[in-house]
């Protein structure tokens, strides 16, 4: 587990370092990505990023969800320096090597379900949710795709076609990708229906059978159901026990694929390896991504045999699967699989119910919720809990990395905390003394 460090700010962010960088940054990288505050990061290591100009941060963010071992674990960087020495790329599309089967045969054995499964590699979690598009196209001979309200997926022409959690990622895009049909996820919590947990008996899946099949689509030409394990980017929405299950047994009742996106909640993140394991869901297709290499670019979309009858050519990659990342990823299981998907349960369970305590303290946290270490803390204005605190939850985010806290948003006014699977219930503590300070302050403007 990490070395128990603090955060260190000596020069307030930015300092005249990170400030000369962002400047340069302005002219030359695509401003199109999110930034939410000037984090110039020089080194990493555990839990802790230190920053150009000397400041050390305790990291909530691993990288969005990525860093799973940790900053530069050390067995990690081992075998990236073992496996470049040996050979960086040859490429599985064309040519055969030991890391790229020897990571497979991982993956099919430890995903769900004990059935013959096949691996494609990829880099990304769009790219793994590309391939699932046309593998479930391919396959099932059917044209449409249901995916989610809030749900994100990715930003490629296909997967940002199924995704539709900020308009902002659309806008100016248009058009997509035909035959995506769009429908609510579970957010039991404000329910568009406006029924009470326990007494809907999953009417948001019922209506898919009832009016989106009677009205809109018929269900035997849609080849797949693409679901979030838990909603991610929409805001850290956990659907309720038994959701999942429904959704794959109406997908199995029409002959539909079932894709569960774990591009964010797999990899031992929510304290089991996949979060389908809590509803001991079974998909058809599992993609992945972000914590399965410790920050080495790879994704992977594992499906069952019986489904994966695409033909030689049908779909390929030149990077994914390169043997310097599957290295790092059989790295990263061997450390998930001794110890570090346990401790996310462990330290996340902690988190939780230390935020709940503070949840009745602070009358602008309207929510908590999560698995493991993904976790979402949801603020709000008003007494009915409806109207978003987005300008509160962007100060806070902003005032926990002047203090030394690394945080990333999702959602409308959610703050997600998605620390590497190592730290400590210390680290815990320090992070959530700086999250409730911040608030305190935020609270008192
Ligand atoms: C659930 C989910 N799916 C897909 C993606 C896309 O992954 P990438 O950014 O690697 O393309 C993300 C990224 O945030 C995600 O959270």
């Amino acid at each position: 587990m990490s070395h128990h460090k603090k955060p260190e700010i000596g020069i307030v962010p930015p300092g005249p370092n990170a400030a000369d960088w962002v400047r340069r940054d302005e002219s030359v990288i695509s401003q199109s990505y999110t930034r939410t505050y000037p984090l110039v990061v020089e080194k990493g290591k555990g839990a802790f990023i230190e920053d150009v100009d000397g400041n050390r941060y305790l990291d909530f963010t691993s990288g969005i969800a990525v860093t799973a071992t940790g900053h530069c674990h050390p067995a990690i960087v081992e075998r990236i320096i073992n496996q470049s020495k040996r050979l960086i790329h040859m490429s599985g599309t064309d040519f055969y090597y030991p890391s790229e089967i020897r990571l497979a045969e991982k993956l099919t054995a430890m995903t769900p379900g004990n059935h013959p499964k096949k691996v494609f590699f990829t880099n990304s979690g769009t790219e793994s949710n590309e391939a699932a598009m046309k593998l479930a196209r391919y396959h099932t001979k059917r044209p449409f795709y249901i995916s989610f309200y809030g749900g994100f997926y990715g930003r490629t022409m296909g997967a940002l076609s199924l995704t539709a959690s900020k308009e902002v990622h659309k806008r100016g895009f248009a058009p997509f990708v035909p035959g995506v049909v769009h429908v609510p996820y579970a957010y039991c919590y404000r329910c568009p229906y406006n029924l009470k947990a326990g007494e809907c008996d999953f009417y948001c899946v019922t209506w898919i059978r009832e009016e989106l099949f009677r009205t809109t689509v018929p269900p035997d030409e849609v080849a797949a159901i693409f679901i979030e394990a838990i909603q991610g980017e929409g805001g850290y929405v956990v659907p309720p026990d038994g959701y999942l299950r429904r959704m794959a047994e109406l997908a199995g009742e029409f002959g539909m694929l079932l894709v569960v996106d774990e591009v964010q909640s797999g990899m031992g993140r929510t304290g089991r390896m996949f979060a389908c394991e809590h509803d001991g869901v079974v998909p058809d297709i599992l993609t992945i991504a972000k914590g399965i290499a410790s920050g080495l670019p790879l994704g992977a979309m594992v499906g069952s045999s019986s489904v994966m009858t695409w033909e030689k050519g049908s779909h390929a990659s030149t990077f994914g699967g390169n043997p310097v990342a599957c290295e790092a990823a059989l790295g990263t299981i061997e450390l998930l699989e001794n110890g570090l998907v346990d401790n996310a349960a462990d330290v996340g369970a902690y988190i939780l119910s230390k935020l709940k305590e503070m949840k009745a303290r602070h009358p602008p946290i309207g929510d908590v919720r999560g698995r493991g270490l993904m976790i979402g803390i949801e603020f709000v204005r008003s007494e009915d809990k409806r109207e978003m605190a987005i300008e509160e939850r962007n100060a806070i985010i902003r005032g926990c990395f002047k203090r030394g806290l690394l945080l990333l948003g999702c959602g409308q006014s959610v703050i997600r905390l998605i620390p590497p699977l190592i730290i400590s219930r210390e680290d815990a503590d320090t992070a959530l003394a700086i999250l409730e300070e911040t608030i305190d302050e935020v609270e008192r403007r």
